[in-house]
């Protein structure tokens, strides 16, 4: 299977509710798609096709006006929060043509995150973005990574959240070591508000942590309970409880809520942003007027790094033709083959035809 493609029908992130400050305008490609977005004066986000109506032009290195338009940056078309061209410079004298309107995407704001729909809207039916309450809760203090461009296909980033027999070698004495990536898995696959998902459990006792979690957390040895859930191909839930040999539930119990996104560009490309979440009032241990979020944020980008890196040569190989090569999968690689079979699945619906005529064919 090559890591080559995307999903264009599903809920992917576009950015955190605080990248979009009113009066910004912002672009970017998802899937594929040239997109242009912006906060109106009315608080929404709103979404369109990125490319200028008249010649194509990027409607993102354009301007928002005081008068809540945007403007393109070549000929100066203009086009209000509901994407219609209201304003043609050179042309005072006549009608604006109808069809000069930019196509929207839809967009929902929810839990301080904005996600966008790239495909068919017709598709969208009762599919919601996958909730992350934290993010938003006064229980939880949290942080969030700018954007990380990743030249890689956003399957990798997907299959390596799934897969943590990877903590050794590649994340060896920061947050893994070879004892950890014998951790038994636990694959539990699940549908969710038709967003299908599949998570990981893997619990150990008496298990003694990597050096960054007892940075972290304070404790050497702990029962741990630690989960990883792809949500939808847009977002992967990471928890992780920890706590001495049998407080686990207590007070003593310490942990995170860790969002990952993932959002396609291209084949070959994606964005990755993550949001760690620890309990309000949880505190550094080596400095009590420190939040552990703030903590695990300093320490969390080392880690980002090295997967980074591991993405990044995996797209490197899977770039060149496979010339008979295949991939030998062991038990503990069982959540990402699951995963690849809920993905291809997708693919398939996403690329079936349901067009009007077809389906009138099909139920003739
Ligand atoms: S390309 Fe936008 S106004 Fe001409
Ligand atoms: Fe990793």
């Amino acid at each position: 299977m090559r890591a080559e493609s995307f999903i264009v029908n599903t809920w992917y992130v576009a950015g955190f509710s605080s990248e979009f400050p009113e009066g910004k305008l912002q672009g970017q490609t998802i899937a594929e798609k040239p997109i242009v977005m912006w906060r109106t004066a009315a608080g929404e986000v709103v979404a369109f096709d990125g490319r200028c109506v008249h010649k194509r032009m990027p409607l993102k290195d354009g301007r928002l006006l005081a008068d809540g338009t945007v403007e393109c940056p070549y000929h100066g078309f203009c086009y209000d929060a509901t994407g219609a061209c209201v304003r043609i410079p050179s042309q005072t004298d006549g009608p604006i043509p109808s069809r000069a309107r930019l196509k929207a995407f839809p967009v929902v704001e929810q839990d301080g995150m904005v996600w966008i729909w790239p495909g068919d809207r017709a598709r969208i039916g009762n599919v919601r973005p996958p909730r992350s309450p934290e993010i938003a809760s006064p229980d939880w203090d949290s942080h969030g990574s700018d954007p990380i461009p990743v030249p890689a296909n956003y399957r990798l980033l997907i299959e390596n959240l799934l897969d943590i027999t990877h903590f050794y070698p590649l994340h060896d004495g920061n947050v893994g070591d070879v004892a950890h990536s014998r951790i038994p898995v636990e694959v539990v696959e699940e549908v969710n508000d038709g967003n299908r998902s599949v998570k990981t459990i893997r619990q150990v006792q008496n298990y003694r942590q990597p050096p960054l979690f007892v940075e972290w957390f304070g404790y050497d040895v702990v029962d741990r309970y630690h989960t990883h859930c792809m949500m939808s191909p847009g977002l992967t839930r990471v928890q992780m409880r920890t706590a001495p040999p049998g407080q686990l539930g207590s007070d003593a119990e310490r942990g995170f809520v860790l969002y990952h996104t993932h959002t396609p560009v291209d084949r070959t490309h994606h964005v990755w942003r993550w949001f760690m979440n620890s309990r309000a009032g949880h505190r550094a241990r080596s400095d009590a007027s420190k939040p552990l979020v703030a903590l695990m944020v300093e320490g969390f980008p080392q880690v980002v790094a090295q997967d980074l890196w591991a993405l990044e040569k995996q797209q490197e190989m899977y770039d060149l033709p496979d010339d008979g090569y295949e991939e030998i999968h062991v038990k503990t690689d069982r959540a990402m083959l699951i995963v690849r079979k809920v993905l291809a699945a997708m693919e398939t619906e996403d690329k079936a035809d349901v067009s009007p005529a077809k389906l009138a064919v099909a139920q003739s």
